[in-house]
């Protein structure tokens, strides 16, 4: 249809006013790579940009949040313009703090109604590197209607995963489904290995891998068995092709319908109960299992967005991180990602927790979700968290185990932290 004339007189003159305010640019945000985050992020960055004059380009980052992070830091060695809003993942303040804008100036104290542990873990030596986008922590999806059919409940440990899924998987394949899969996760080296590998360290009260004063205490013969138990997994209840599953993959398996378990993030929720999903309405979502009933427990994870300082337009970049990370889109992500906000109040609004009923009934995994030695670790996480993920890969691919594993790691962290990290 074509605008009628006043219409277009009408939006020229909103433009000029606009512009007039401040001079139209061209910002480029980077916003996650899956399908949820084209849509939940890009769609309302775009309308952002139309609205205040500026033109808003998309970046899609590399799926792993590995690459990503090796790619940012080639871009900001270059001072690269190119970037001006980054998706900061919420291990990486300490690693990239000197290449982002300090947001105080432009939040006026809107981080006060956020988490304040997600405001502190952004916050580096004063400066708030990063606004809260939305918060993360892994969680069991499982399919309620294969557990009704075998008469099982939920798992609350380790054991009852494994002996629920071998016997769902021995059904499901006698009855056909030849590829039927007990459980999938992440065990890719990568990030996401350390964030899972982590949960069964601490839900064995293996503790986290260096503690909150800098002490390497990874090697405990708790997580040596956390280990040890998750590799005796791989090739029974989980394919062999897990130890190259990031989520993206995973969430392959689980969405077709071919799984009973999955650990993932909140974001698999929506996916999985969209209209075109095979196991739409079919899907439940619990806390991750223990060593013993009530000791799982989840990774911190979540994602904030920021300013790069080599960015030629500062002032509108921050303004859209504002916009961004407002209730008002944090509440539209929510209902249409299933998104975690980082805003506190809404938690209590109706309509999030009746599209995502466990960001209600989960609230405390949320709450009490375990972080990453990142803070402690500063600039040397990334290394610490390789050699972890290294470490738990080799235990799982059969190549040792894991008290031998966690004695060679715990020489390597030294290593890593010579005199302090
Ligand atoms: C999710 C989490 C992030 C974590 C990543 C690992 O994106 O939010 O914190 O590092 O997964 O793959």
């Amino acid at each position: 249809m074509t605008p009628r004339p006043h219409h277009l007189l009408a939006g020229l003159a909103l433009a000029l006013g606009t512009m007039a305010a401040s001079s139209a640019a061209t910002i480029t945000i980077s916003c996650g790579s899956n399908a949820a985050d084209l849509e939940w992020c890009g769609k309302f960055a775009e309308e952002w940009g139309k609205a205040n004059g500026h033109t808003v380009k998309l970046y899609t980052p590399p799926a792993s949040t590995t690459d990503n992070l090796a790619l940012l830091r080639q871009q900001f060695a270059a001072k690269s313009s190119d970037l001006d809003v980054i998706m900061v993942d919420v291990v990486w303040p300490g690693v990239i703090k000197d290449h982002l804008v300090d947001l105080k100036k432009y939040s006026k104290g809107a981080e006060a109604k956020h988490f304040p542990a997600i405001v502190a873990n952004n916050t580096v030596d004063g400066k708030l590197l990063g606004m809260p986008f939305f918060t993360d922590a892994g969680l069991l999806f499982y399919r309620k209607d294969l557990l009704e059919k075998y008469k099982l409940q939920p798992p609350k440990t380790w054991d009852e995963l494994a002996s629920s899924a071998k016997k769902v998987m021995e059904g499901e394949r006698a009855a056909g489904a030849k590829d039927f899969q007990g459980f999938v996760f992440q065990a890719k080296a990568y990030e996401g290995l350390t964030c899972d590998a982590l949960e069964w360290v601490a839900s064995f009260g293996g503790g986290e891998i260096i503690d909150k004063s800098g002490n390497i205490t990874i090697n405990n013969p708790n997580a040596a068995k956390a280990l040890d138990t998750a590799a005796t997994w791989i090739g029974t209840i989980a394919p062999q092709g897990v130890l190259n599953y990031a989520e993206e993959d995973a969430r392959g398996v689980f969405q077709k319908g071919e799984a009973l378990y999955m650990r993932n993030w909140p974001y698999a929720w929506s996916l999985g109960q969209a209209p075109d999903s095979p196991i739409k309405g079919k899907i439940g979502v619990s806390a991750l299992p223990g060593a013993t009933p009530g000791k799982g427990a989840a990774t911190l994870g979540g994602w904030q967005l920021a300013v790069n300082k080599y960015s030629k337009n500062v002032d509108a970049a921050a303004a859209l991180v504002m916009h961004m990370t407002s209730a008002e889109i944090q509440k539209k992500r929510a209902i249409g990602g299933s998104y975690n906000p980082t805003i506190m109040d809404l938690y209590k609004d109706a309509e999030i927790v009746k599209a995502n009923p466990f960001m209600g009934e989960l609230l405390p995994v949320f709450t009490g979700a375990v972080a990453r030695p990142a803070t402690v670790t500063g600039l040397k996480y990334p290394e610490v968290s390789q050699a972890f993920w290294d470490a738990t890969h080799e235990v799982l691919s059969k190549k040792t185990n894991g008290t031998d594993a966690l004695r060679k790691l715990e020489g390597k962290l030294k290593q890593v932290k010579r005199t302090k990290w």
